[in-house]
């Protein structure tokens, strides 16, 4: 590349988005250039998914890309600041979104893994107990630091694996204060620059109460939606048969809505419980889980505009249904494939790996299962900013230690991350 070159402002791909090259003060230099990229997965939706440009280089200022295209139309500023990254050839993918975790929990359920396998099933192990009961018992009592000690090992290894936005969700409290830890102990990650950035997510009617249910729910709708308002952007429910009905979660949505909190439903994990057809009505942002969905219910979402996340590592650890990938897409919805990350039914820190369970078990065609990952993920939490490789978004790019964006998917329970940028900043290695 012939550094110190005057700013042009040729679009490249993505040219026509919003935040192009050509929008920006003439003469201020790039602080992030890549060169040598074998292939630029851009997603861009122009484009034959993924959306795959040959022999590209890619260019930010601050945290957005200001060119993302062939090599041979990149022109930017080259200034004492600027970070120049050689990809030596190796494939660059947007950074992955992870768009439903509880990363925030203590203790531990092994003894359960060793169980399940003997035969016991998720919702035996819960009525002896165990299960979301058991985390809480664990987590309930933690502080903040405690709380934030034990998400910041996971979201530690999840940024490692190519997480550039974690979605966190609280779930594991069960009282007004504990679930409010929760959500505290998320933001305080989402402060650190040297983790994924975090989302946050009210989960109140989870696991469960030991007290009067409809005290409890009393309490998350006079109280709870109040306080959580200010630490989080979602609210989500667990509606399914021994947990939260479809009324209770409904009325949960519906009052969420006066404190601008968006909906999120576990719909349809365990069995056909309503939860789909109940973030269809409320206009849910997404439904979540939808392994035992109906085609109808598929519809529904599709035309209220629903994303349909899909956690493959919790379908395959509990056994089931294969996840609905392709019958959603059939339907028309967005898809997003995230790691459902927590600490009975998937732990998990690993994208790549759902990427691979995507196409393996939920009917994703490689090209598809990468976008599920990235721009799908965005979807799920309203972030137009990123998600894929175009002028004006986000600048959230992975080089893989790969030239080819095919072995995410394909090289099966391996990290193919060699290095993360995340909001324009080379944070790995
Ligand atoms: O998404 N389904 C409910 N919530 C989690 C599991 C939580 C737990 O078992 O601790 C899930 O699978
Ligand atoms: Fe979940």
């Amino acid at each position: 590349m012939a550094a110190r070159r005057r700013v042009a402002t040729g679009g490249g791909i993505g040219g026509g988005s919003p935040g192009v090259t050509g929008d920006r003060p003439p003469g201020e230099a790039a602080t992030l250039v890549m060169v040598n990229v074998g292939r630029l997965v851009t997603g861009d939706p122009r484009l034959p998914a993924p959306g795959v440009v040959e022999d590209a280089a890619l260019a930010a200022s601050g945290d957005r890309i200001v060119y993302a295209g062939p090599a041979s139309g990149l022109e930017v500023a080259i200034g004492p600041e600027t970070i120049e990254v050689d990809a030596h050839g190796a494939a660059v993918i947007p950074g992955f979104v992870d768009a439903h975790t509880h990363l925030v929990w203590l203790g531990e359920r092994s003894e359960e893994y060793a169980l399940r396998a003997r035969g016991a099933s998720y919702e035996e192990i819960a009525e002896k107990g165990g299960g979301i009961r058991s985390t809480v018992a664990a987590t309930a009592a933690g502080t903040v630091l405690e709380l934030a000690t034990a998400a910041r090992a996971r979201a530690r290894r999840m940024l490692r694996l190519g997480t550039t936005t974690v979605e966190i969700k609280s779930g594991y409290g069960q009282s007004l204060e504990a679930e409010l830890r929760q959500l505290r102990a998320a933001r305080t990650l989402g402060e650190e620059v040297d983790l994924p950035e975090v989302v946050t997510t009210y989960l109140p009617l989870h696991g469960l109460p030991d007290g009067d249910r409809a005290a409890y729910l009393e309490e998350v709708l006079g109280k709870g939606l109040g306080a959580a308002a200010s630490l989080a952007g979602f609210v989500d429910c667990f509606c399914e048969t021994g947990a939260w009905d479809v009324d209770e979660c409904e009325r949960l949505l519906v009052a969420a809505r006066a404190h601008g909190l968006r909906a999120k439903v576990h719909a349809d994990q365990r069995s056909h419980s309503g939860g789909s057809a109940l973030a269809a009505r409320v206009g849910a942002i997404s439904a979540d889980h939808l392994d035992h969905a109906g085609d109808g219910d598929l519809r529904g979402l599709a035309k209220a505009g629903v994303t349909g996340v899909l956690l493959p590592g919790a379908s395959m650890v509990l056994g089931g249904p294969p996840p609905p990938g392709r019958r959603l897409l059939e339907a028309g919805v967005t898809v997003a494939l995230a790691t459902d990350c927590n600490p009975g039914t998937c732990w998990c820190e690993s994208m790549p790996l759902m990427v691979s369970l995507g196409v393996a078990t939920a009917g994703l065609t490689p090209a598809e299962a990468l976008l599920a990952a990235t721009a799908g993920g965005a979807a799920a939490l309203g972030l137009a900013d990123r998600g894929r490789l175009l002028p004006g978004l986000r600048c959230d790019a992975l080089v893989l230690a790969t030239p080819d964006w095919l072995d995410v998917g394909y090289h099966l329970g391996a990290n193919p991350v060699a290095r993360v940028i995340a909001a324009g900043r080379l944070l790995l290695p």
